[in-house]
């Protein structure tokens, strides 16, 4: 018997961190609507984060690239797309720096690919169909001691990343402005969780901890960041996709800045605990490391219109969640072993020289 879903929601980069937190949440949560997860597993995409649910009826997974214009147009047809969450991206900064094209190809371009093939397919009726494009606060630039980003802040994007997902997101904007899509924009602050690919800071800094090898700290450490459980982001997410007000932007942050060396001795302490080591052993393995180019000082997000206009609250305490976490990657070394390939060896290598 065919079942028929009340919408079919297009999700992209499902396969990665936080899109497979977001593809299984929709999936569970509404059994009314069927979720297509179209990623095309480059390094970061991994379809194990997502075996729990691979079985669902109103699940469906579709390996293409958003670079590739014609098998979007294609697949918006068989799968009669009325929805979008757009997440695939290139995602990480370092990678940015020494590959900027990659960042320029998939970010601007294929976000480009995703608007046009919307826009055909949803001519007749524009406003009953939702295009909700997922950025980050790195398009804001860099605060100083003081001073949070709100949705008004002027973009001042300084990596090749930030440059690329602003520029994506001046694109949704002005496809809303200049045709009518129904679009929404969130950006959202550093997350962390389970499923993290181990290039970023928190996953890396575990797994060198529980092998006892060197922790690499880029300058000293200084650099504050915004941390937001990637489950809170996950609920935002869901709440501006079904609730958010057209062509509105949301910023999505966890209340919790850290400087990256407190995060990191946070999880030393953690880790001694955890592993049963003698308080301090962890902390030995920091090392310093030649700071990265162009490093951004401060990045912090004032969250107030989401929390008033939608009721969203980050749940998940800082300490609390990166005890999970931690404890999420000592029970699932399998999984961190096996996406710790060739490739991501020798970027570590080339990276941080140690
Ligand atoms: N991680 C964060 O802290 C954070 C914070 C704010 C916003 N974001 C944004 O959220 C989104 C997801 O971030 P993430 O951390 O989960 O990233 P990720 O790197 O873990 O996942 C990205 C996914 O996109 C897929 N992908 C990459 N290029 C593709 C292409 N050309 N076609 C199809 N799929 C492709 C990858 O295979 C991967 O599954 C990104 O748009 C990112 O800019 C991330």
């Amino acid at each position: 018997m065919m079942t028929s879903y009340n919408k079919h929601i297009l999700i992209t980069g499902g396969a990665g961190f936080i899109g497979s937190h977001l593809v299984r949440q929709m999936v569970l949560n509404h059994p009314q609507y069927k979720i297509i997860n179209l990623d095309a597993l480059t390094y970061a995409g991994n379809l194990s984060n997502l075996e729990d649910i691979q079985a669902a009826p109103n699940y469906k997974f579709i390996k293409a690239d958003i670079r590739d214009i014609s098998s979007l147009r294609e697949i918006f047809n068989k799968e009669k797309i009325t929805d979008l969450i757009h997440l695939a991206a290139e995602s990480h900064v370092d990678r940015s720096i020494s590959n900027p094209s990659a960042f320029i190809e998939t970010n601007v371009l294929g976000t480009t690919n995703l608007l046009i093939v919307a826009l055909e397919a949803w001519k007749e009726n524009l406003s009953s169909h939702r295009f909700h494009h997922v950025s980050t606060d790195e398009v804001f630039g860099s605060l100083g001691e003081t001073g949070l980003f709100s949705e008004t802040t002027p973009y001042d994007p300084r990596s090749p990343y930030s440059a690329s997902k602003a520029s994506s997101d001046h694109l949704v904007r002005a496809f809303g402005h200049t045709f009518g899509l129904n679009f929404v924009i969130t950006n959202c602050s550093n997350n962390y969780g389970p499923y993290q690919f181990p290039e970023k800071l928190i996953p890396l800094i575990i797994h060198n901890i529980i092998h006892s090898k060197a922790l690499p700290v880029y300058g000293k450490g200084e650099n504050v960041r915004d941390w937001l459980w990637v489950g809170d982001h996950a609920n935002a997410l869901e709440l501006v996709f079904l609730k958010g007000a057209t062509a509105q932007t949301y910023n999505i942050g966890g209340n919790s800045e850290r400087k990256n060396i407190d995060i990191v001795n946070m999880l030393c302490s953690i880790g001694d605990e955890l592993l049963q080591r003698d308080p301090g052993t962890s902390s030995k393995l920091i090392q310093f490391v030649t700071d990265r180019l162009g490093h951004d000082l401060r990045y912090a997000i004032d969250s107030s219109k989401i929390q008033s206009e939608l009721a969203w609250t980050p749940k998940i305490k800082l300490e609390d969640g990166l005890r999970k976490t931690f404890e999420w990657y000592l029970s699932n070394t399998k999984w961190l072993e096996k996406v710790i390939n060739g490739e991501y060896l020798e970027y570590y290598k080339k990276n941080y020289s140690l």
